[in-house]
């Protein structure tokens, strides 16, 4: 099959090159010129574990191709994928689609023969009805489908999700385009579940599980809350529970509270579009709420950590990226903790493997970007652990103890044992379970 991708973001780039890996032809269009640009050097513009070399061999097969030119894009091409950013618009929660709508015209303008359009980016229900309308309005002559096919990668583990997913949704009307979307995922179909539905239910299926997923973290990260009153862990509470497989072990991970550039976003929109329909979900309503409240109350707790205040203090902050593995900082925790450690006065020195550039053009100024986790604990009063890099998993404690002036660690990601820490003489704080 020939696809084009139109945005070569974390989704268009992983999904492209996939799809070559499958044997497809792939052309990937952006409208940012360097990002096209670094592409055709071969170089690869996101942090995401496997993907230079998934690109590299796939361009050098001839397979993968970029291009800012979405008429060479569509030449000949049997599926047309839509993966253009979806943020929340800031004025009223919703997904903006300006992106989305503004590629079914270009694509509208440059279909060449019968093409199907698929919708990968999560938009809001009803959006693959708009696109086809928007579409058949540019251009009357368009001979097309339009089909919902949400991705449901995530970041830092994006190609195997991809390459196994737990499922693909194909949302559609008519067998011409499904039988399209069918040849696409072919090589995945043996050992993938396909679940095809009309296009209202898929574009749902991607929010719903989105919002679920947040739910369940969420619900952990208030268990969490009352073990440590209580004196349970949250640990073995999400293990326990977990094992029952009407709830499933995974994303029970107590934390700083959910980021990155999809829960937050998604929930929103979700909310928002259930509120305009009149039939709100409270549920997920509330666990927005909880969320935000939670991410601005972890500079609390280290302030607590260290006697109550932060003046004057220096706090070593080790991650600032939403989660390991990528460089992605939209909504990271992180955007919410350092600036309230600043304003409670202390001085911040941070460092993350992938994330520091990025991170330095949405925090302030007055954050010391450091080369490693040693340089950023030597002589600070304490550590916070924000995100979960495996360096972080491995720090040598008698060092990080004679580096930290005063030797505290705040762990918000539970990466070591509390007994492991006081043999190590560190005073050691995390979620959901006793400080010691
Ligand atoms: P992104 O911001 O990384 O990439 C979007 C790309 O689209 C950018 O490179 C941008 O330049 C390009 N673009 C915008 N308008 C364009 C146009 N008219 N023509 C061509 N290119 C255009 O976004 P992302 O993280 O890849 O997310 C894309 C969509 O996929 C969103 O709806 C998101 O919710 C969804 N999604 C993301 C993930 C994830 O892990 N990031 C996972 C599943 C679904
Ligand atoms: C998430 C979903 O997991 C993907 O299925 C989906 O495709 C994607 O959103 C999307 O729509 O973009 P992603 O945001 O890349 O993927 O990362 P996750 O691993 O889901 O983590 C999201 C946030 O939840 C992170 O801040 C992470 O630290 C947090 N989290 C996750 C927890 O706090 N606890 C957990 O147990 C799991």
């Amino acid at each position: 099959m020939r696809i084009a991708m139109i945005g070569t973001g974390y989704v268009g780039l992983v999904s492209g090159a996939c799809f070559s890996q499958f044997g497809h032809d792939v052309i990937c269009v952006d409208v940012d010129e360097n990002k096209i640009s670094r592409l055709k050097k071969g170089e690869i513009p996101i942090y995401e574990p496997g993907l230079d070399k998934l690109v590299s061999e796939n361009a050098a097969a001839g397979r993968l191709a970029f291009t800012t030119d979405i008429a060479e894009g569509l030449k000949g091409c049997d599926a047309v994928f839509i993966a253009v950013g979806t943020p929340t618009r800031p004025e009223d929660g919703h997904a903006d689609l300006k992106y989305v709508f503004a590629a079914a015209e270009d694509i509208a303008r440059n279909m060449d023969g019968y093409t199907v359009v698929v919708d990968k980016s999560t938009v809001p229900v009803g959006t693959a009805r708009k696109v086809y309308e928007r579409i058949a309005q540019t251009n009357p002559d368009a001979d097309f489908d339009v089909v919902s096919n949400p991705e449901f990668l995530r970041e830092g583990a994006a190609i195997d999700d991809f390459m196994h997913p737990d499922r693909v949704v194909l949302g559609g009307e008519g067998e011409r385009a499904m039988s399209v979307m069918r040849k696409i995922y072919e090589p995945i179909a043996a050992e993938t579940k396909i679940v095809e539905t009309g296009l209202e239910s898929a574009e749902l299926i991607k929010y719903a599980a989105n919002a679920f997923l947040a739910v369940k973290i969420s619900f952990i990260n208030e268990l969490a809350d009352l073990c440590e009153k209580v004196g349970g862990n949250v640990g073995d509470v999400a293990v326990g529970m977990g094992l029952d497989s009407r709830i499933g072990e995974k994303f029970l991970q107590a934390g700083p509270g959910y980021g990155g550039s999809c829960f937050p976003k998604d929930t929103l929109a979700l909310a928002q579009t259930a509120t305009a329909q009149g039939a709100p979900v409270r549920i997920v309503e509330t666990v927005i709420d909880v969320n935000s409240r939670r991410k601005r109350a972890m500079a609390d707790r280290v302030a607590e950590a260290c006697g109550g205040s932060l003046s004057g203090k220096t706090v070593a902050v080790l991650g600032v990226t939403f989660k390991a593995e990528t460089d992605d900082m939209r909504d990271s925790p992180a955007l919410d903790i350092v600036p309230a450690l600043q304003n409670m006065g202390a001085v911040v020195r941070a460092y993350d493997p992938q994330g520091m550039d990025e991170a330095a053009k949405l925090l302030n100024d007055d954050v010391q970007w450091m080369a490693g986790a040693e340089e950023a604990m030597g002589g600070a009063d304490v550590a916070v652990i924000i995100t979960e890099w495996r360096e972080f998993r491995e720090l040598d404690l008698q060092k990080v103890k004679s580096l930290l002036k005063d030797p505290v660690i705040v762990d918000l990601r539970n990466l070591y044992e509390p007994a492991d820490m006081v043999a190590s003489g560190l005073r050691y704080h995390s979620i959901g379970r006793q400080a010691v």
